[in-house]
This record gives C-alpha cells, sequence and structure tokens, in this order.
C-alpha cells in the first residue's frame, strides 16, 4: 500500500464513518438449535464436547439453571395474580425471549427500537420500547416495525414526542400503542413527573389522531438493589404507591389504563401488592449477576438474594502463575461488564478475582 492510502479521507470512506455515510448494521439473531446441528453435521463447529474443551474464553449457560430461573418466575407470577413482561437487555437473543414466551410472558420489552428489529425478525411481536423513541430517524424505523407487527408499543414522556409519534401513526396510516411513562420519585431517568402532569399527558394522547393509549409505565431502578428485603419492600412500595395514584386519577378522569408496568428483579415480589400494578418487566431473573446476588432476599438473609441462580459464567483458564499469591487467567476487562462489582469464582474459595487488563485476569 502507497503511504498516501493512508489518508483520513480514505479510512473514513473505507470504514463508513464518513459523516455523510450512516453505517446500518445488519441484524443478527443467532442460531436456532437446529442451525446449530446442521453446522455440527456440516463439521463448521465441533459436537458433543466435553466443558473441558471449549476454548476459553467463554461464555457459558448452564441450562438448568436458566430453565428453574423461568419457572420459578413464570410460577410466582401465575400464583400471584400479575403478569411478567421480560426485559430483554439481559440477553438481546430472540431465542431467549421466545424461551420466556413460552414460560408465560405477555410480550417482552426492549429499550430501543434496534433491539425490538432483532426480537421481531426473529419471530417475537409484542414488543414493549421501554424508552421514549425521539429522532425522526428512529420514529421511522420504529413505523416501519410497526407495520411487521401490531404487538408493538412504545413509552413517552412528553408532548412534543405525541405530537411526532401521532403524526408519523397518521401518515403511515397506523395507530401506534403508547404508554405514559412515570418517573418514580428519585429515579430521574425518563417519565414525566406523577400526578397532574401525567394525567394531562395521558390526556394529550387520548386526543391525538395516531396514537392509542395504553397505560402507564414506572420503573423504579433505583429500588431494585436496595439492600435487605423489608428495606426493599417498604420503600419500593412506597415509590410506586405515586405511580398507583396516578393511575386512580387517570381513570377518574374517564380514561381506562389497562397496563401498569415496571419495576424488576429486585422488587418482582414486592410490585404484586402495588395497587392496579399489572406486569412485571423483570430482566437479570434468567441469569442473575454479583450485584443481585448480594441484596438480600425474603427468604433468605440481608445479604443474599437466593430467588434465583446465577446460571451464566465466564469459562476462563489459569496461564501463569509470577510470583506466589497470584495466577493470571486468560480472561480481564473484554470478557466481562465491567459496569457493576468485580467477578467473582464459581466453587473456589480463599480467592478474589482482580482484572489485569483487556485480556488477563
Ligand atoms: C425499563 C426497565 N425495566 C426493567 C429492567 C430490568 O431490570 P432487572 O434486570 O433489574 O430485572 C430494566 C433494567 O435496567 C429497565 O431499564
Amino acid at each position: 500500500m502507497k503511504n498516501n492510502d493512508l489518508s483520513r479521507r480514505k479510512f473514513l470512506q473505507s470504514s463508513s464513518f464518513g459523516a455523510v455515510s450512516v453505517l446500518i448494521p445488519s441484524i443478527k439473531t443467532g442460531y436456532t438449535r437446529d442451525e446449530m446441528k446442521g453446522m455440527e453435521r456440516e463439521g463448521k463447529i465441533p459436537g458433543n464436547i466435553s466443558k473441558w474443551d471449549i476454548d476459553t474464553p467463554a461464555l457459558l449457560l448452564d441450562m438448568d439453571a436458566f430453565e428453574r430461573n423461568l419457572k420459578k418466575m413464570s410460577e410466582y407470577c401465575r400464583k400471584n395474580n400479575i403478569s411478567f413482561r421480560p426485559h430483554t437487555k439481559t440477553h438481546k437473543s430472540p431465542i431467549i425471549s421466545k424461551m420466556q414466551v413460552s414460560s408465560g410472558s405477555i410480550g417482552i420489552c426492549t429499550a430501543k427500537v434496534s433491539e425490538a428489529e432483532v426480537m421481531v425478525k426473529g419471530g417475537v411481536g409484542d414488543i414493549l420500547i421501554t424508552s421514549p423513541v425521539i429522532s425522526s430517524y428512529k420514529i421511522k424505523r420504529m413505523m416501519e416495525l410497526r407495520k411487521q407487527t401490531s404487538g408493538l408499543m412504545v413509552v413517552l414522556d412528553n408532548p412534543r414526542n405525541i405530537q411526532d409519534l401521532s403524526d408519523a401513526s397518521v401518515s403511515n396510516k397506523l395507530k401506534l400503542d403508547v404508554l405514559v411513562d412515570i418517573n418514580p420519585p428519585g429515579m430521574d431517568r425518563t417519565g414525566i413527573q406523577p400526578g397532574k402532569p401525567a394525567v394531562e399527558l395521558a390526556e394529550t394522547v387520548i386526543k391525538s389522531e395516531g396514537l392509542r393509549f395504553r397505560g402507564i409505565q414506572a420503573y423504579a431502578g433505583n429500588m431494585q438493589h436496595v439492600h435487605g428485603f423489608e428495606e426493599r419492600r417498604k420503600r419500593n412500595l412506597k415509590c410506586m404507591e405515586t405511580a398507583a395514584e396516578t393511575k386512580r386519577m387517570i381513570e377518574k378522569e374517564g380514561i381506562e389504563v389497562e397496563i401498569f408496568s415496571g419495576g424488576g428483579t429486585g422488587t418482582y415480589n414486592i410490585d404484586n401488592y402495588v395497587q392496579g400494578f399489572t406486569d412485571v418487566q423483570v430482566g437479570s431473573y434468567i441469569f442473575m449477576d454479583v450485584q443481585y446476588l448480594a441484596i438480600g432476599g425474603k427468604d433468605f438473609s440481608d445479604d443474599y438474594y437466593g430467588d434465583f441462580e446465577p446460571s451464566l459464567t465466564v469459562l476462563t483458564t489459569a496461564i501463569s502463575q509470577p510470583v506466589k499469591g497470584r495466577i493470571t487467567t486468560d480472561a480481564g476487562i473484554k470478557s466481562f461488564a465491567m459496569d457493576g462489582p468485580k467477578p467473582v469464582l464459581k466453587d473456589i474459595t480463599g480467592v478474589s478475582y482482580g482484572i489485569r487488563g483487556d485480556e488477563h485476569g
């Protein structure tokens, strides 16, 4: 390659990141069991290998634990007369979404339009997008998706967005189902203030031509990891009461509030005591994580949350012992989520795991 081939302009052009080009990722939905079996027959992937022959670092899913988690959530919800609408930000896999739907969920949640596209392509149609969709580019993509599934819903929290979504729906000859997103006290991520402002927003939706008001969302993410079950129960019920009261106020105006959605893995067995609550948006319960395991549970101590089992682990190999008291593995920053507590070792005690760089632990 000649030196001038390495110009910035050429780099931008060839890598599609130029100012005028838009990168539209192709949608990958994973492989079904049959496709995997087909690849195994064609010799593209090895079959019937032991866990100890898997190349590392590798992400492993313990299917027994995973299926017990699926079953436990669905049984809890069935027995306690609430529905669940799992948040798929945990896995982003249509295959897992379908297993959740088969286990009894009334649909799924995604955080954004692109995740919903993957789910629709993978055959899942009942989707709530749990963050407002704002830009005209994303609204257009969402409308295309709505044409493919009438089960698509989105939350909104401001009048300007009502207008934009309604206009887009009308010009596509569609009715889009929406929930008013309410900001539970202290959460402050998305959502309109509970009470009168939320009631007025619901009334604006009702008056809009292209939208259908289905209910409310109140996601109290700030309550999910409150330490100790009793403390979490008290604080979550108080926090969610603001949304329950808003629901009653909307209903007083003669507007039906069919859906009251929110909550997560930390409050799934508390939210069903919130008046009028309909469905819990549990995400992490299928895999669990180190942070959740420490929040304390109803039937456990304040330091252990054993309602669901950790099913997702990283398999790593000890590659060196550079000094006494330290073993280096092949799993570092690129193998773990880095925004929570440090990884913990499975079945090995008296040792802690630290990250030593991109590829080393
Ligand atoms: C809107 C919303 N609902 C539900 C969840 C799922 O929560 P969890 O993984 O704690 O069950 C999340 C997670 O961040 C979320 O953002």
